[in-house]
C-alpha cells in the first residue's frame, strides 16, 4: 500500500514540476506579448463560441492590439499576427520549421509529406521536390487549368480538384461529373473535418476527437482516399517497369507531359528510390494543397469580380 502512495506521490511531483516548468517557459518567453483579459485556466474559450466567426473574430482582436496578440486555452498558446512586417520577419526565418500541434490533425491523411515533416526530413524532400517544379514543366500544364473551368463555388472546388487530380496523379477522377464519386466526397468529408477540427475547441484533444462521428467519418474517408492513390500508384509503377523507365529531363522541349507522380517515381531519397508509402505521402499533400487553396482563390476572385460588375457593369476597367 505504501509503495502505491509513494508511486502515486512521485507521479503528482513529477506532473507538478513539469506544470511548474511549463509555466516559468510562458512567462520568459510570452509575458511581454499583450493579451485581452481572459477567463482564470480556461483562458480565452469565450473566443472559441463561434466557430463560424473565429477568423474574423481573432484578426479584429489582433488589431485592437497593434497587429501582434497572445491568447491561450487552457495551456495551449497561440499567437495571432496582423501587422505584415511582424509576418515577414517570422516567415522569412529558416530557424522556425517546426509546425505548430494543429498540424498533426493532418497526419493519419497526409503523414509526413511536404507541408507536415519535421526540419530534417523537410529540407530532404524540399530538395528532391524542388526541381519537379520548373517552369518548363509547369509550361505543359496550362492548358489544362483552362480545359477544366467552371464558375460557381462548389464548381471551382470540383474543378480544382479535377486540375489536381490529373497534374499530381495523370488520373482523371472527373469530379465536375461525378461530384458523388467515392474519392471526391471522401476528400471534401476530409477538408470539412480538419476545419472543424481546428476552429473547436474540444475536438482539437485527441481523446475528446476519438470519441466523435467525425473520427469515424475520418476512418471511412482515409480508407477510399489512401485506397485510391495507393491504386494509382501501383499501376503506375508497373506499367512504368513494362515499358522500361525512363529519365525525366526538366529542360526537355518534349510536349510530353508527365505526372508529379511519374517524378516521384524516378526520385530518390538518400540514394533510394522513394517507398510506395512515401510516394502517397507526397502526392496526398500535393491533392490537398492544390485544390483547397487554389479553389478559395479563384472562389474569393469570382466574388471580387462579380461585386466590382455589380458595382459598375461592364464599365469597369478592372473586369474588362
Ligand atoms: C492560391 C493558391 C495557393 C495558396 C494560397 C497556397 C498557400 C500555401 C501556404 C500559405 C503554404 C505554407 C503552409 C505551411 O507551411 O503551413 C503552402 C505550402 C505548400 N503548398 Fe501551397 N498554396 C497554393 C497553391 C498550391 C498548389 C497549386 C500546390 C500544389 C500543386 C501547393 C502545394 C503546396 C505544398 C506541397 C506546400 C508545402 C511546402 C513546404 O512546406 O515546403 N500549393 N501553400
Amino acid at each position: 500500500m505504501s509503495l502505491v502512495i509513494f508511486v502515486i506521490a512521485l507521479i503528482l511531483i513529477f506532473i507538478c514540476y513539469e506544470y511548474y516548468r511549463f509555466v516559468r517557459h510562458v512567462k520568459k518567453h510570452l509575458d511581454h506579448i499583450p493579451a485581452p483579459p481572459a477567463l482564470p485556466f480556461m483562458g480565452h474559450i469565450m473566443y472559441f463560441a463561434n466557430p463560424k466567426e473565429i477568423l474574423k473574430d481573432l484578426v479584429t482582436m489582433a488589431q485592437n492590439f497593434d497587429g501582434f496578440v497572445k491568447i491561450h486555452f487552457f495551456q495551449i498558446y497561440s499567437l495571432i499576427i496582423t501587422d505584415p512586417e511582424k509576418i515577414e520577419k517570422i516567415l522569412g526565418t529558416t530557424r522556425m520549421l517546426n509546425k505548430s500541434s494543429e498540424y498533426s490533425h493532418f497526419n493519419r491523411w497526409l503523414g509526413t509529406g511536404l507541408l507536415t515533416s519535421e526540419p530534417a526530413k523537410w529540407r530532404k524532400s524540399r530538395k528532391m521536390l524542388t526541381p519537379t517544379f520548373h517552369f518548363q514543366i509547369l509550361e505543359k500544364y496550362i492548358d489544362l487549368t483552362g480545359r477544366n473551368s467552371t464558375f460557381t463555388h462548389p464548381d471551382v472546388t470540383l474543378c480544382t480538384l479535377d486540375v489536381i487530380c490529373e497534374t499530381a496523379m495523370g488520373t482523371s477522377v472527373n469530379a465536375q461529373k461525378h461530384s458523388n464519386s467515392e474519392y471526391v466526397k471522401s476528400v471534401q468529408i476530409m477538408n470539412e473535418i480538419i476545419r472543424t477540427r481546428l476552429f473547436s475547441p474540444f475536438k482539437r484533444f485527441n481523446c475528446i476527437y476519438y470519441l466523435t462521428g467525425d473520427y469515424r467519418a475520418e476512418k471511412r474517408a482515409l480508407k477510399t482516399i489512401h485506397g485510391y492513390t495507393t491504386s494509382v500508384i501501383e499501376k503506375r509503377k508497373k506499367e512504368l517497369e513494362e515499358n522500361g523507365n525512363y529519365i525525366i529531363d526538366c529542360n526537355s522541349n518534349s510536349k510530353k507531359r508527365l505526372a508529379f507522380l511519374d517524378l516521384l517515381l524516378q526520385c530518390e531519397l538518400d540514394e533510394k528510390p522513394l517507398t510506395n508509402e512515401q510516394i502517397r505521402e507526397e502526392v496526398d499533400t500535393f491533392m490537398f494543397e492544390g485544390h483547397d487553396t487554389t479553389a478559395s482563390a479563384m472562389a474569393f476572385s469570382l466574388y471580387c469580380l462579380a461585386r466590382e460588375f455589380t458595382r459598375t457593369g461592364f464599365s469597369s476597367k478592372g473586369i474588362e
